[in-house]
């Protein structure tokens, strides 16, 4: 009774032995991949770059294309830095700074919610006490992601600049009202005088946005 048996128990045995050695099972056992973006959320991020403080409340708004970074600057100014996916930026103080207004307008949109794709996974590493699955995309940026909740972490910048997540508000959106740049952003004088087509201008004078969104965009 034994001897017929043996031949239907090696079956799965062998089919198990197949899938084990198609290279495409062995990626998904060892190459974790960086979980997309919500399509919209909120989230608090404590920047450092070189030492230079900065809080920066950023909402990520895909379906409505718009991207805003409201950047406090330790004990300094509060910048408001908001981007639409047509490639115009408006980069502005309200009071009690001065009124300051900059507009830019570059050929990329806002970050895609998959814009880690393709990055390289460099494995496990703690940061800010928790576990993270690591990555990194062009030699640009550095992404950890949470293992147990798939959050980003941190990330950090070619140069140093590094984001520490304080929270992440998947869904949470700013009402249409937040996203109205003031009235001295489009003054025609001014708005003329301050465009500056290059995106290496942004990369001087913006911290965070549209370098990021630029260099991304030309790696995909
Ligand atoms: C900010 O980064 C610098 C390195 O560039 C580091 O020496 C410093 O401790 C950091 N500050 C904070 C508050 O994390
Ligand atoms: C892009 O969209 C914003 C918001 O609707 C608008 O203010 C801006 O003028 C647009 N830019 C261009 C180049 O159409």
């Amino acid at each position: 009774m034994v001897y017929p048996t043996q031949p239907i128990s090696l079956f799965p045995f062998f089919v198990l032995l197949l899938f084990l050695s198609s290279s495409q099972f062995r990626l998904t056992v060892t190459e974790p991949t960086p979980a997309a973006w919500p399509l919209q959320f909120h989230s608090v991020l404590f920047m450092n770059r070189s030492g230079s403080l900065q809080k920066v409340d950023l909402w990520y708004d895909w379906p409505n294309g718009r991207n805003f970074n409201i950047i406090q600057n330790q004990l300094g100014k509060l910048t408001y830095d908001l981007e639409w996916n047509n490639g115009t930026s408006y980069i502005y103080t309200l009071k009690p700074f001065e009124k300051e207004c900059r507009t830019l307008h570059v050929s990329v949109g806002i970050l895609r919610p998959n814009w880690l794709d393709g990055a390289t996974y460099l494995g496990q590493q703690h940061i800010d006490g928790f576990l993270c699955n690591v990555w990194e995309k062009v030699d640009f940026i550095w992404y950890y992601e949470d293992v147990l909740t798939q959050r980003p972490v941190y990330w950090v910048f070619y140069t140093g600049y590094s984001a520490h997540v304080m929270t992440f508000e998947v869904g949470a959106v700013l009402e249409d009202a937040g996203w109205q740049a003031p009235v001295y952003c489009f003054d025609d004088a001014e708005k003329e005088r301050r465009k500056s087509p290059l995106l290496e201008s942004v990369g001087a004078r913006n911290p965070y946005g549209r370098l990021m969104t630029g260099i991304l965009h030309a790696s995909n």
